[in-house]
């Protein structure tokens, strides 16, 4: 099949790369002409395992172009431009641009998928856009940044709303390679499932980061302990239960905030949601306070490892690094940083460097090279919010770790 694909980001390339693998022609349109021109010279302009080397094996399957023409004859074509949060609530403004330039492109009855994240309403908007030649499918992705293509070819499902058969089954058809469960559902319906999923999981990791507080507190009470013991339970699962600094990312914050503020337009409050971002937002002055018991900040070097809000990845949107970072200088530190892959507007030194010049210590992603570190950390004052070090190796009158009680 031509399949068009309408945003080139994390979710657009994997879905991209895999679909081409699969043997489809795939056709790629962006805004951003520097992204375009370096995906024309084989160049991913994200770091994802696999990503680049996918686009080098099927570059003879793909197109590139900041011109929506390219689309004009696609079976399908894949909305996954970024739907970001502008003062609290969803903007949809890239969604309703790239349907009103494929509204006037497309020439044949195409099947138009939704796969950016949108809250409930917004296919029926984009249908209405495309007008009665195009039909429209909502089909949500869910995959895990560093982990990108591994989960495009291998979800834990898929979901496909959409109100006519035949393009459902087209969608459910071109996935099918995944041997996935399939659900199919309304467009409101798989619209909520994209929110209701990110909700919960940021919703369990607000959960163990408070029953980590507490641990805190307590003598001989480790979160770890707890989380394991609790995950065995199958109705709890192990997954996303681990305690540390909050989570970041191009997804959960955005996410949360724009369901909490559609459902206060809807006259509902999400408690429990809006308790989950209220928690997170604590974490990274968490981390401060944690090393400001050990040592005095002002004026000290503080080497903060890691700047991605996630291992395996370059991305630091809404990353909590950063954020201790700027507390870090508000509390008048010297900051350098080390991360394998990802850059910021800090002082960045390898991770030797890093580590020989901070006299305090912050681990803030949980890089697998961070583990194992315990012998080069002696004498300085670390602060591991990921829970990668092994406390018993750690001198406890200069280590503190998220959910471990002193
Ligand atoms: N990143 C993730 O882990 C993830 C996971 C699941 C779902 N999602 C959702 O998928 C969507 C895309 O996320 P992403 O992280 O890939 O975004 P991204 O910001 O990495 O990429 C989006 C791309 O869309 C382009 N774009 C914006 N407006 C455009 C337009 N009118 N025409 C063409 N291109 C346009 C941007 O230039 C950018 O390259 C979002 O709705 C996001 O919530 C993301």
């Amino acid at each position: 099949m031509k399949i068009g694909i309408v945003g080139l980001g994390v979710v657009g390339l994997s879905t991209g790369v895999v679909l081409a693998d699969q043997g489809h022609e795939i056709l790629g349109v962006d805004i951003d002409e520097k992204r375009v021109s370096g995906l024309e010279c084989r160049k991913s302009p994200i770091y994802e395992p696999e990503l680049q080397e996918l686009l080098v094996k099927n570059f003879d399957k793909m197109k590139f172009s900041t011109d929506y023409s390219i689309l004009s004859d696609a079976d399908v074509i894949f909305i996954t431009v970024s739907t970001p949060t502008v003062n609290g609530k969803i903007y949809l403004n890239y969604v309703f641009d790239a349907s009103k330039k494929i509204a006037e492109t497309v020439k044949k009855s195409s099947t138009i998928v939704i796969k950016s994240t949108v809250v409930p309403g917004t296919a029926r908007k984009v249908k209405e856009i495309l007008g009665h030649n195009l039909k429209v499918v909502v089909n949500p992705e869910f995959l895990k940044e560093g982990n990108a293509i591994r989960d495009t070819r291998n979800p834990d499902r898929i979901v496909i709303g959409s109100e006519d058969k035949e393009s459902g089954d087209l969608i459910e058809k071109l996935w099918s390679f995944t041997n996935s469960p399939v659900i199919r559902t309304s467009f409101e319906e798989a619209e909520m499932i994209k929110y209701a999923a990110n909700s919960f999981l940021a919703l369990k990791i607000s959960f163990i980061n408070e029953i980590a507080n507490l641990c805190e507190k307590l003598p001989n009470c480790d979160v770890e302990v707890i989380a394991k013991a609790i995950g065995f339970d199958k109705r709890i699962s192990p997954y996303f239960l681990s305690a540390g600094l909050g989570w970041g990312g191009s997804c959960f914050p955005k996410d949360t905030l724009a369901l909490t503020s559609f459902a206060r337009e809807k006259e509902e409050i999400l408690k429990t949601i809006e308790a989950a971002i209220e928690v997170n937002q604590e974490r990274p002055a968490r981390a401060i306070k944690m090393l400001k018991e050990l040592t005095e900040i002002k004026g000290k070097t503080i080497c903060v490892l890691g700047l991605a809000f996630k291992p395996n990845t370059d991305d630091t949107r809404e990353s909590v690094a950063l954020k201790i970072i700027d507390l870090l200088r508000k509390e008048g530190a010297k900051v350098i940083a080390y991360d394998p892959k990802a850059k910021s507007n800090v002082e960045m030194v390898t991770l030797d460097e890093c580590i020989s010049r901070g006299e305090g210590v912050i681990v803030a992603t949980e890089w697998d090279e961070f583990r194992g570190l315990e012998e080069k950390l002696k004498g300085k004052f670390v602060v591991d919010g990921r829970r990668i070090l092994d406390p018993s190796k750690m001198d406890r009158s200069h280590f503190r770790a998220v959910g471990l009680g002193v």
